[in-house]
């Protein structure tokens, strides 16, 4: 079918991005759904940060691609062998999918499936199969075997959470990427308990997901940190107890002071490397680092090692909250609908196409946290 898609041809192209146009709107080609395959008309889909680093270049991916990692939206049709998805069915479009049979798979580590980490570098659905293309038949790739800046997408079923159709599909979007970072990060990642204190370094998307999952946690401090001050009034209605601007020069000893030796867990959910050296610094002796924000491919960090040993400091990674899918998204999507993780508080708005390009350049000035594209209006 032909349908319309957000398409880039080039990363790295300069901003502003309202006239660099990173993304060109167009039409393209999108193939019936084969065997195991699943096809969703786009009913919401996020805008991340990680869609500026892409842009930026930050991260090389295959070209032409079709944008969009995080999504929701309905069922439309199921290729052979598809079970448990109906079409009519509402469903959340996640990255992480389960190819079923790959070590990490075997260890319930979804987030490393060795399949999807191979389809995401190089634009393939996790099967191996692409089914966009040009009009004129050229290959056009899948972006994080989700591709959701398009009207309808082909998707495994892995990553489809199917949902209670009565949830808002342009809230239900962000739990795709930003709620289960967030959320994941703190639940699964670190698994915070009541009466830590933590930090979160980065109040967008995926980091205030962080603050409300905090919350719930139990967690008795919880340290905003932002470049941008604008960001802490939300944060604070959403769970923080504190918030400091990162630019302020005291902000290391300002926050050992006030948790007496520094936090249990600090966040790191800006892909910045200042603010990881931040958080490394504000973690209390025995605490965690998590690294939640990705920087540039190949980016180096320096820490301080005899530190690290005789304090017993961990960095820890966490990529998509360790999720798994099927597990954390009902449970997020109850706690949403109970008020206790208000996600519709981070949607600043529904856009179009045509206003794509520049709410790239919203986002990276920080006058949005969570953008959501109506592909279908
Ligand atoms: N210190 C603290 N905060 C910072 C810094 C810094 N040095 N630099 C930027 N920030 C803040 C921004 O002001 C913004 O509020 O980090 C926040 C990032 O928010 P978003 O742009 O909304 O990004 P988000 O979609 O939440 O993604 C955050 O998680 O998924 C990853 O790759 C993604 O690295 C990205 C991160
Ligand atoms: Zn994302
Ligand atoms: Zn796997």
């Amino acid at each position: 079918m032909r349908m319309t898609a957000a398409v880039m041809y080039e990363q790295g192209l300069p901003m502003p991005y309202v006239e660099s146009q990173p993304f060109r709107i167009e039409e393209v080609e999108l193939r019936s759904p084969e065997e195991g395959e699943v096809l969703v008309e786009v009913r919401g889909a996020g805008l991340c940060h990680s869609d500026l680093s892409q842009v930026a270049g930050l991260r090389k991916r295959k070209l032409p691609v079709v944008g969009g990692h995080e999504g929701a939206g309905i069922v439309r049709e199921i290729g052979r062998g598809v079970s448990g998805l109906k079409p009519g069915d509402h469903v959340v479009m996640t990255s992480v999918a389960d190819c079923g049979h790959c070590p990490a798979c075997a260890r319930k580590r979804l987030v490393l499936c060795e399949s999807v980490g191979m389809a995401r570098s190089q634009g393939f659905l996790s099967n191996g199969q692409l089914r966009l293309a040009s009009l004129d038949g050229q290959p056009v790739y899948h972006y994080s075997g989700i591709s959701s800046f398009a009207q309808f997408a082909i998707t495994m079923p892995s990553s489809l959470i199917k949902i209670d159709p009565s949830i808002p599909l342009d809230v239900a979007a962000m739990f795709g990427c930003a709620v289960v970072t967030g959320a994941g990060s703190v639940f699964n990642s670190a698994k915070v308990g009541p009466g830590d204190y933590i930090a979160v370094f980065g109040l967008g998307g995926v980091g205030l997901n962080a603050v409300m999952a905090a919350r719930i946690a139990g967690a008795s401090m919880i340290i905003g940190i932002d470049i941008n001050e604008g960001k802490f009034g939300l944060a604070r209605e959403l769970g923080c107890t504190h918030t400091f601007s990162a630019r302020d020069e005291h902000l290391v000893e300002s926050v050992r002071e006030l948790t007496k030796g520094g936090v249990d867990f600090a966040f790191e959910v800006s892909g910045n490397k200042t603010a990881m050296t931040a958080a490394y610094d504000v973690t209390r002796k025995g605490g965690e680092v998590v690294a939640v924000g990705l920087g540039a491919t190949g980016a180096m960090h320096d820490y301080p090692h005899t530190a690290l040993v005789s304090e017993e400091k961990v960095i820890r990674g966490s990529f998509m909250g360790s999720c798994i899918p099927a597990r954390d998204i009902p449970l997020y999507l109850r706690l949403y609908q109970e008020g206790k993780l208000p996600v519709d508080r981070l949607r600043s708005g529904t856009i179009s196409f045509a206003q794509l390009n520049r709410n790239l350049d919203l986002l990276e000035h920080g006058e949005v946290v969570r953008q959501i594209l109506l592909p279908n209006g």
